[in-house]
């Protein structure tokens, strides 16, 4: 037999036309899947929960008018999980997310919700989801929030899309969680303006960011704001920070230093540290600055914003491809689809090369 000028033999015609049969097959099933998915979500619900992160504003406008765009109807639940438990439930059109993108917080509001953590609750939160004829969520939080859809995901099967929505950047598969990057710029312009005070009074600062388990705000912080150090809980079990701090030379070569510290329990806080400065090395004038929720506000950066955007959109494409119970994360600028168990695994890593540069950057 002759195909395209060449000559195959029968039994090859006929694997080769078997193996077309069968790849015809798979795209027509994942097909009529996907159309059969999309004519069963109707309604989608998009919620805030855990910390609030700047950019929030701008993911939330991105699923409503991404999902208004592609026929769906928007339901907006207030305060997290807790809207759903309590039913604080509203139709969202396209002007209810009008004029928001540059504003910090969430309009949606957010919640700690405990009652979500129980059977009894997510069966409440079930029932409202029912009741306002929702067929899919967006939640967009922190690891804490993405835990919680894949436990209700996986009780009531049901669709759920995260999107990653926490200042820390602790969640794992993505490069970038939305918040961090302005939270980072917050760090360094608040680190900014305690270098003067640190430079003429030539002290040592120890600066408390947070980050709760994971130093990526307190690692690239220190980058970006020219620190000496950054002292991290992924290094903190490992090594004496303080001491090899100490030995690296403050006031060697410098008057004045500034040391950024993660907020967790593991580094010691920077309490903790200016303590133990003032008894282990009484001669250095130790002062403390805790930078606290002032990280968590502010108009978002334009990278949060462009990174919102795009993650709220691919939320509504995941869906419409019949994707249930993964994170949206980006990957060398590229959208990717993140499983939860993947994305709530608390092993992100935190990039060593920066550690050393800091170390060299600080002589
Ligand atoms: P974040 O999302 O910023 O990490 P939290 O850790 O406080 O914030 O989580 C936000 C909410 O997610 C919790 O208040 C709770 O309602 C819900 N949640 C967290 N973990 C779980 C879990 N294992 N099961 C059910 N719900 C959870
Ligand atoms: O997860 C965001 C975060 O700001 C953490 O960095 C911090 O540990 C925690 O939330 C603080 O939570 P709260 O606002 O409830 O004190």
């Amino acid at each position: 037999m002759r195909i395209n000028g060449v000559y195959v033999s029968s039994r090859r015609f006929l694997l080769l036309f078997q193996k077309i049969i069968i790849f015809a097959a798979y795209c027509i099933t994942t097909k009529i899947e996907s159309v059969s998915i999309m004519a069963k979500i109707k309604t989608i619900g998009v919620l805030t929960s855990g910390g609030d992160a700047p950019g929030m504003n701008a993911a939330i406008r991105a699923v409503t008018r991404a999902a208004i765009y592609n026929g769906f109807k928007v339901k907006g639940i207030y305060r997290g999980y807790k809207g759903l438990v309590e039913d604080e439930i509203v139709e969202f059109k396209t002007q209810n997310v009008s004029n928001i993108i540059h504003h910090g917080g969430t309009i949606l509001k957010t919640a700690r919700c405990k009652e979500f953590k129980t059977v009894e609750g997510r069966q409440k939160a079930y029932d409202n989801i029912k009741k306002h004829g929702i067929d899919a969520l967006v939640v967009i939080g922190g690891d804490g929030s993405l835990s919680g859809a894949r436990q209700f995901a996986s009780e009531f099967d049901f669709p759920i899309v995260g999107i990653p929505g926490t200042i820390d950047n602790d969640l794992s598969g993505t490069d970038h969680t939305i918040g961090y990057d302005t939270a980072l710029n917050t760090i360094m312009w608040c680190v900014d303006r305690i270098r003067d005070t640190a430079s003429s009074h030539e002290r040592l600062f120890f600066i408390e960011v947070m980050g709760r388990e994971a130093g990526f705000l307190a690692l690239n912080g220190a980058i970006a704001s020219g620190a000496e150090a950054a002292l991290i809980p992924e290094i903190a079990p490992e090594v004496d920070q303080l001491k090899e701090l100490v030995k690296s030379g403050f006031r060697k070569t410098k008057n004045s230093s500034i040391v950024l510290v993660a907020e967790s329990p593991v580094t010691g806080g920077a309490m903790g540290l200016a303590e133990r400065v003032r008894k282990e090395y009484p001669q250095y004038e130790v002062r403390v600055t805790i930078l606290g929720h002032l990280q968590r506000g502010g108009s978002p950066t334009a990278q949060d914003r462009i990174l919102a955007s795009r993650m709220g959109a691919a939320a509504i494409d995941a869906l419409m491809e019949g994707q249930r119970n993964i994170m949206i994360g980006d990957d060398d600028e590229k959208i990717i689809y993140v499983p939860f168990s993947k994305a709530i695994r608390k092993d992100k890593p935190i990039d060593r090369d920066l550690l050393e540069l800091l170390n060299k950057l600080s002589l």
